[in-house]
């Protein structure tokens, strides 16, 4: 078992570390979370500039580039938030279609706007990662991006995503990372305890859908890199790769589904020598 948990417990935890329960009214963290992302839809990629020092588009575009998608297959962008994952996905991809699925209804609204152009290919469906609303083995492919830990359960996130991707495709996750270097490090750290909450008083206007405060505190329980490639392999993904951005502080992880193990129970046929 891995130390680094980020089972309902830590959620309760992250629930009071954040305020949700000062400001929402739920009886879930899955309630919780979409009540933040409603109220946060219309600020997040403004946000999202913020965090990143503009940078999030220069990512995902790499990261998806990165893909190894094929001409005509179908991806799943989980937790797809406004769009950003699908819409460089149908970019550079003008034969794939790709399902954006999401809990919160605002940030979908805010994602079919921005994908207007690609609505031909992009299908955006309201759903619980959890609990996707397909058969094993439907797509391709499937990415999620600052998804899992929003996740009641990431390992649980993980496996769906494994379920749903037939044998011989791939799972891909971006987030953030550890930085490494003691430098970048420490600048990392200054921008996330001292810099954001300052930044998150001038953006937001209403405490309660504060990302500058939700990320570093989610970071707290989210796993680094190489846990999650760890988690990656335990639950049967292979070849999972880890590509680092900004020194680690975002980092992506790329693995493929391996085709079930056969359970034959008959020999291994025999090689002859000289034949
Ligand atoms: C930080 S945003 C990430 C958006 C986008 N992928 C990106 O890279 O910018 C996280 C998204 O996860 C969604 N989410 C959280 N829990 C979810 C769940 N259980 N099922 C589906 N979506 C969920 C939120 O509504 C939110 O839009």
């Amino acid at each position: 078992m891995l130390a680094t948990s980020h089972d309902d417990n830590a959620k309760l935890k992250l629930i009071k570390d954040v305020g949700f329960d000062q400001h929402f009214k739920a009886s879930t963290w899955a309630e919780y979370n979409r009540a933040f992302f409603d109220g946060l839809a219309e600020k997040y990629d403004a946000t999202n500039v913020m965090h990143s020092f503009g940078t999030k588009r220069g990512i995902d575009k790499a990261s998806v580039r990165r893909l190894p998608i094929r001409p005509g297959s179908k991806i799943l962008d989980l937790c797809t938030g406004s769009a950003d994952i699908a819409i460089e996905i149908a970019k550079l991809h003008p034969t794939v279609r790709i399902v954006g699925l999401d809990a919160s209804p605002a940030m979908l609204k805010v994602a079919a706007r921005k994908a207007a152009a690609y609505l031909d290919r992009i299908e955006f469906v309201e759903g619980d990662a959890l609990r996707l609303p397909y058969p094993d083995g439907h797509f391709d492919g499937a990415i999620i991006s600052f998804g899992l830990r929003n996740l009641t359960n990431l390992r649980a996130g993980l496996l769906e995503m494994k379920r749903v991707v037939k044998p011989g495709g791939w799972v891909s996750n971006i987030d953030q990372g550890h930085p490494k270097g003691a430098l970048f490090t420490f600048a990392y750290e200054i921008h996330f305890r001292r810099i954001a909450p300052i930044l998150g008083k001038l953006v937001f206007h209403r405490g309660e859908f504060n990302s500058f405060r939700y990320l570093p505190e989610s970071n707290r329980y989210f796993p680094d890199q190489e846990t999650l490639a760890g988690i990656m392999r335990e639950i049967g993904l292979a070849d999972v790769r880890v590509f680092d951005h900004w020194r680690g502080a975002v980092s992506q992880q790329i693995a493929t589904v391996a085709p079930p193990a056969t359970s034959s129970s008959a020999p291994e046929p025999r090689l002859q020598r000289g034949v």
